[in-house]
């Protein structure tokens, strides 16, 4: 890291804030002082003329983890729950209709399957027949449906030659009104996929979809599906508009999936195998979400006994939307350890194989040429062109020496055979600590890439770690600081809010990052999606519903950083002393080389507004079109929410500036950035 200020002796500190006081004296002196400028509480000197470390592309990305139904119920819309009737509680999701006198049998069966990942089926028996017979699902806390949109109502089916039977599809609201209907017919013998679109006559977030048998007999169902047509790009099997649209606009550097924990698995029999994930849907082997019984006896309500993971959306979809949205792709993976605060099983040092055999084919997978095994897969899949990745993760939040005993082999492996990619360990699930201090000292005697480190932590403590990296050594592992999010406590709700001020503690903390890009090269808040229905973890980036959906304040706050990154650090000094969080103000500025803006970011963490004179030294001519960008309010306790989606965004203005220096006010509890167009002199 070549940021001068930082090394200066103490000394060339003193001289170098005197050089700053007397600067500013004489481009007082040039600029005459207004009326604002004598009520000047401070001073923030941005070092233009000293570009220090380069910020790389990766710097604020996403971390997606599969819950609160983040996948299925929320990024991947398939409409129905429990739709290969794989769910322990087989019938989970689904009722039966007798209306009319219908009367019939719905039975789970696994003789002649589909396939033997999908070893279950319905088979529906019609004693009686009626127009009323069928069943029913529920969907995830109800089926969302937009008036005139399409979906794709599609089912395997086989039935007995002597059965006559057609099927109708229809969406229903909460009082049983009908919101569109389609039919389905022609079944043989043999399994056979059936599809036809419904549109939806109105809006509805808790609709129903029933599934009426009409005629007498017997008929097999499996993957039971509703599906938008809409969905991102408008792919079949595709993601969720609103929420992808969510993620591109935070133009992430970087994408980490599919977890968190549940990478990890409560045993290893229920870790995530990236390898199960792809092809044909029907034929992706459903497992239970960790999730599901995570919170069960700590807070009954949050037990959410429907949560599994399909793996519709599965590693090569996770590939497509970081490629969509321009993000790298970080996968992390099992590293023959299930999750720690659950069974912590381990796979013996000497069974590791497979687990390592696992990462070397996903780097096959995604940068192999199509005449390798798995990048033909790739290319059969419909990705012929490498997805390039550059990064994986080995384990997630794992501890102690049984990391590192099973780190080293994957990391031995890997270099061997792809020495350009970047792999990220793991500093456990503290910020600081014994298990912390025991991982570092050994990652870094193992030579680690970049060890991601997590904090979910209280506000207070994310501004007191403002300056956490400012110190750090500037050899060996690089941080990823892979999981953070301020925590304000719950107090009589059952949520932590995601409020201003957590959002304002994390934007001061990540001031820090950003000044210390040479080290900290990665950064994610977590976790990324809550369903407003359905969660067992708070707070979130995104919340959403059936329909709906918005950013929190951290999520805003994200995006402010995210888009306002320069390419090169720029050293500032508050009141002309390096130590960048003082009397509640935190800054990082950065230079755009490629527009040649000076991009300053403030957070004011006071509940004052705080006037302050900016100092862009040696800057030569100062654009008058600059930009500012501010999150603030004057109420620490504001949120958003589903039907206030923007009560607190960032306001965006004009910013005219005549001259160098100049007076700025910062709102209070805010986070200003300021982009000012400049050339270096
Ligand atoms: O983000 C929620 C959980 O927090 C993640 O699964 C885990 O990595 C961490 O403990």
């Amino acid at each position: 890291m070549n940021r001068p200020r930082i090394s200066l002796p103490p000394t060339s500190l003193i001289a170098s804030a005197i050089i700053t006081t007397l600067l500013c004296v004489l481009m007082a002196i040039q600029t005459p002082l207004t009326a604002a400028q004598s009520n000047t509480t401070g001073t923030i000197t941005v070092q233009v003329d000293k570009p220090g470390a380069a910020i790389p592309s990766t710097q604020f990305g996403i971390f997606f983890e599969d819950i609160n139904f983040g996948a299925d119920g929320g990024l991947y819309p398939e409409r129905v729950k429990n739709r290969s009737f794989e769910f322990p509680v087989a019938l989970m999701g689904w009722q039966k209709i007798e209306g009319n006198g219908a009367k019939g049998t719905l039975t789970v069966s696994d003789q002649n399957p589909i396939n033997a990942n999908n070893p279950h089926y319905l088979h529906v028996g019609v004693e009686t027949a009626a127009a009323a017979f069928g069943l029913s699902n529920e969907g995830f806390r109800g089926i969302g449906v937009q008036k005139d949109a399409q979906y794709v109502f599609s089912v395997f089916a086989r039935r007995d030659e002597s059965s006559p039977i057609t099927l109708r599809a229809e969406l229903v609201d909460a009082s049983g009104k009908s919101l569109g209907q389609a039919k389905l017919g022609s079944f043989t013998d043999q399994w056979r996929k059936n599809s036809v679109t419904l549109r939806a006559t109105a809006t509805e977030a808790k609709a129903r979809l029933n599934v009426f048998i009409e005629g007498r007999g017997s008929i097999d169902l499996d993957e039971v599906s509703l599906f938008p047509k809409d969905t991102w790009k408008n792919r079949p099997n595709g993601l969720r508009s609103d929420l992808v649209q969510l993620l591109s606009d935070l133009k992430p550097g970087f994408v980490r999936f599919p977890g968190g924990c549940i990478v990890e698995g409560r045993d290893l029999k229920e870790r995530y195998q990236w390898k199960t994930t792809i092809g044909n849907v029907a034929e992706r082997k459903l497992i239970i979400n960790r999730w599901n019984v995570e919170f069960k006896s700590r807070n009954p309500d949050r037990a959410a006994a429907d949560y599994y993971q399909s793996f519709g959306l599965g590693f090569y979809e996770y590939f497509q939307l970081c490629e969509d949205i321009g993000a790298q792709a970080l996968p992390i993976l099992n590293c023959g350890m299930a999750c720690q605060f659950n069974s912590n099983e381990l796979a013996p040092l000497d069974q590791l194989d497979p687990y390592i055999q696992d990462a070397l084919d996903l780097i096959e997978f995604a940068n192999g040429s199509v005449a390798t095994k798995w990048g033909r897969r790739r290319a059969e899949l419909g990705h012929p062109a490498p997805f390039n990745m550059k990064l994986l993760g080995v384990g997630n939040e794992q501890w102690g020496p049984q990391y590192v005993e099973r780190y080293e082999p994957f990391a031995k492996a890997i270099k061997a055979k792809h020495p350009n990619i970047t792999l990220i360990s793991s500093a456990g699930p503290s910020p600081q600590g014994e298990r912390f201090d025991f991982l570092w000292g050994k990652l870094k005697t193992l030579n680690a890439d970049v060890i991601d480190e997590h904090y979910y932590m209280p506000p207070k403590w994310f501004l007191e770690n403002a300056g956490r990296y400012d110190n750090y050594p500037r050899t060996g592992p690089k941080v990823f600081a892979g999981e953070f999010a301020a925590h304000v406590p719950a107090k009589g709700r059952p949520d932590r809010p995601n409020n201003l001020e957590a959002a304002i503690a994390e934007a001061a903390f990540m001031t820090g990052l950003e000044r210390n890009a040479d080290v900290v090269p990665m950064a994610s808040y977590a976790p990324l999606f809550g369903h407003v229905e359905a969660w067992q973890w708070s707070p979130n980036l995104i919340w959403f519903d059936n329909l709906r959906s918005f950013g929190t304040p951290s999520y805003y706050v994200q995006k402010l950083f995210s888009t306002n990154r320069g390419t090169n650090v720029l050293p500032v000094l508050l009141d002309g002393s390096p130590k960048n969080a003082q009397k509640e103000l935190y800054a990082s500025a950065s230079l755009d080389k490629r527009t040649g803006e000076v991009i300053l970011k403030v957070v004011n963490a006071s509940a004052s507004t705080r006037e302050v004179s900016i100092i862009l030294a040696g800057a030569g001519k100062v654009g008058k079109a600059g930009k500012a960008f501010v999150l603030a309010n004057a109420d620490l306790t504001v949120e958003n929410s589903l039907n206030a989606t923007t009560k607190i965004a960032p306001m965006e203005r004009q910013l005219a500036i005549s001259s160098n220096p100049f007076t700025y006010t910062l709102a209070a509890n805010s986070l200003t950035v300021l982009r000012v167009p400049s050339s270096v002199r």
